[in-house]
């Protein structure tokens, strides 16, 4: 019995977890056009590799790199806050170091940034305003100052909330509250896909099509060469050597033929 086939029975009736933590790193890619396709990687020297801040041309791609921070026209490693000039100061917003929870905001006056300050939430609607911890929003809903933690889908009072926040969470408004868009909830197969759990815990579940409605998938024998990587949040990639879909971690690629 081959590891693939064994790893599937373990794996029986059980969903499918998925994180960012085991998503396919660029050395996984052994052709230029499968590097190419990958936001993170560059082709280089015949090998695909990771790209560093400094090799991304575009503002939002920058800035979507946990690490990464674009000022003015480059894109480079996040130093600090006061460090970035903004052309728009609402920028100031969308730069920091994801990984060590370092955020930004503009400042008063000019076009600077500065450190994210966390103020505890007034009592009063005028000063029921921003975080007061990092996950917790001030927000005026229904006469009084409402601390809402915007990591979980049940927290999100009312149906703008839900929205806003819910979208990168997956949380939908359904009977009269926000909550977990589950695999179930998915009516095509174009969009059975994937199921948030929340923010922080970063632990999606496979969802798939079974031919009429949406369900946890139980393992990834549902994917094929042409969605195997995408489908499953980038953690398995297709081995067209043995033609099945592996998890990146088990995934050995060719080794290039250097010219
Ligand atoms: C950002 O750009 C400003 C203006 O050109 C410059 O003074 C500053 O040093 C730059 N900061 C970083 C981190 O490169
Ligand atoms: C609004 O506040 C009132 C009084 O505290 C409370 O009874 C009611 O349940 C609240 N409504 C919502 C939707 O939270």
């Amino acid at each position: 019995m081959n590891f693939f086939v064994l790893s599937c029975l373990l794996f029986l009736g059980h969903s499918i977890p998925v994180s960012y933590k085991e998503q396919c790193t660029c050395s996984k890619f052994s052709t230029e056009t499968t590097c190419m396709e990958q936001v993170n990687c560059i082709w280089s020297n015949q090998i695909c590799q990771d790209r560093s801040c400094t090799q991304f041309y575009n503002k939002d791609k920058c800035n979507s790199v946990s690490h990464c921070s674009w000022n003015v026209s480059t894109c480079s490693e996040f130093t600090k806050c006061s460090d970035y000039y903004m052309n728009d100061p609402y920028d100031c917003y969308k730069i920091g170091n994801q990984d060590l929870n370092l955020f930004c905001m503009p400042t008063e006056n000019g076009n600077y940034c500065k450190d994210y300050e966390l103020a505890p939430c007034g009592n009063f609607q005028d000063d029921c305003i921003g975080f007061q911890t990092q996950w917790g929003l001030c927000y005026w809903y229904n006469d009084t100052c409402n601390v809402v933690d915007i990591r979980y889908c049940d927290t999100l009072l009312n149906e703008d909330l839900c929205f806003i926040f819910g979208e990168g969470l997956g949380c939908q408004w359904k009977d009269n509250k926000c909550q977990m868009i589950t695999c179930s909830d998915f009516t095509s197969e174009s969009t059975c896909v994937l199921m948030r759990q929340n923010f922080i815990e970063d632990s999606p579940l496979l969802c798939m099509w079974d031919g009429v409605k949406c369900m946890e998938a139980q393992d990834v024998s549902h994917l094929d060469f042409s969605n195997c990587l995408v489908n499953s949040f980038y953690n398995y990639i297709w081995d067209s050597t043995k033609g099945v879909c592996v998890a990146c971690k088990d995934y050995t690629p060719p080794s290039t033929q250097t010219p």
